[in-house]
């Protein structure tokens, strides 16, 4: 038997060098040379091709290279009886939490501001936020954004977050479902996106909920392009009711050199390098699942799939 692999960022030697040294060496089919369909037991993807995953008839288990299990779900012809199992991993917890830390810093530091005053010459003092009195909005509070909602609250911030279903954070307030949406925006003056990608989420930043915001607020964005509507972020930065929008991830990656996100002169584009993944660590949990799987015992952090995440 065999595994799938398909990425269009790293390599499958890589993989299966770690997931040999934990005792679940593969025989790997990079894709799209997979030899027989039979042979393929497990597929280790990021991005697949829509249709492929369903023409393994004895596929078991399929991994994803990511947190994010939307470039798989997003297949309309997914068997939906294969487990799918996502990376949780602390070092791209620590990442995401860094970048999220680092993005309202940056704006509630008034670092724009510093950058342009530096361009002039311009000795400028801007003053400084009270901290205790800032307000931090993490939309998402699953292993990701729970750590980073954390880490806020450490610095000083006013953090809450909001959840399709109700959860406890200590200390941070938590509003949850559709009827909490507009509460919990009109507080967040700093919005961090890190919500999984579902129909439900697909477009949730769009004018209507952008305009929610208090005025002046921040949008950073370190979950996927197509939470927000790009032409509603524009007309809200334009209009001056947002101040600006840190941006990690895109509809279309790589970023098209022609888009208005580049130049607009409130918005910081990031290469989707909010986190990235540690082979080692990874390759551990995807040789732990194997190994499970062999023994027929249960696998960790399969995605539920009514709720796609
Ligand atoms: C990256 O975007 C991931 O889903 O891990």
């Amino acid at each position: 038997m065999a595994m799938m692999f398909k990425s269009t960022f790293d390599e499958s030697t890589g993989w299966n060098r770690y997931l040999k040294e934990y005792g679940a060496e593969q025989e790997m089919r990079v894709w799209p040379d997979v030899g027989r369909l039979e042979d393929i037991e497990y597929a280790l993807v990021w991005r697949p091709e829509h249709g492929d995953l369903k023409r393994y008839p004895n596929l078991k288990v399929i991994f994803s290279i990511g947190a994010g299990v939307d470039h798989i779900f997003s297949d309309p012809e997914l068997p939906k009886h294969v487990p799918v199992c996502r990376i949780v991993d602390s070092d791209l917890t620590a990442q995401m939490s860094e970048y999220a830390i680092y993005g309202v810093l940056h704006y509630h530091r008034k670092m724009p501001g510093y950058v342009r005053g530096q361009q002039d010459r311009a000795w400028r003092k801007l003053g400084i936020s009270d901290t205790t009195r800032s307000h931090v909005g993490v939309m998402g509070i699953g292993q990701i954004g729970g750590d980073t909602a954390k880490k806020l609250a450490a610095l000083g911030f006013q953090v809450s977050g909001w959840s399709r279903t109700p959860k406890k954070l200590p200390g941070i307030r938590v509003f949850s479902g559709e009827a909490e949406l507009r509460p919990f925006l009109a507080s967040s003056q700093f919005l961090v996106c890190v919500l999984p990608l579902t129909g439900a989420t697909r477009g949730i930043l769009n004018e209507k909920t952008l305009s929610l915001m208090p005025k002046g607020g921040y949008l950073i964005n370190m979950a996927r392009g197509a939470h927000v509507v790009d032409e509603d972020l524009i007309k809200v930065l334009d209009s001056g009711h947002l101040g600006g929008a840190m941006l990690d991830v895109f509809h279309k990656e790589p970023l098209d050199s022609a888009h208005p996100f580049w130049a607009h002169p409130k918005i910081i584009v990031t290469p989707h390098i909010a986190g990235d993944l540690n082979p080692r660590t990874c390759g551990m949990q995807v040789a732990e699942n194997i190994l499970r799987h062999r023994k027929g015992e249960p696998l960790k952090n399969v995605v539920d799939p009514a709720a796609e995440y």
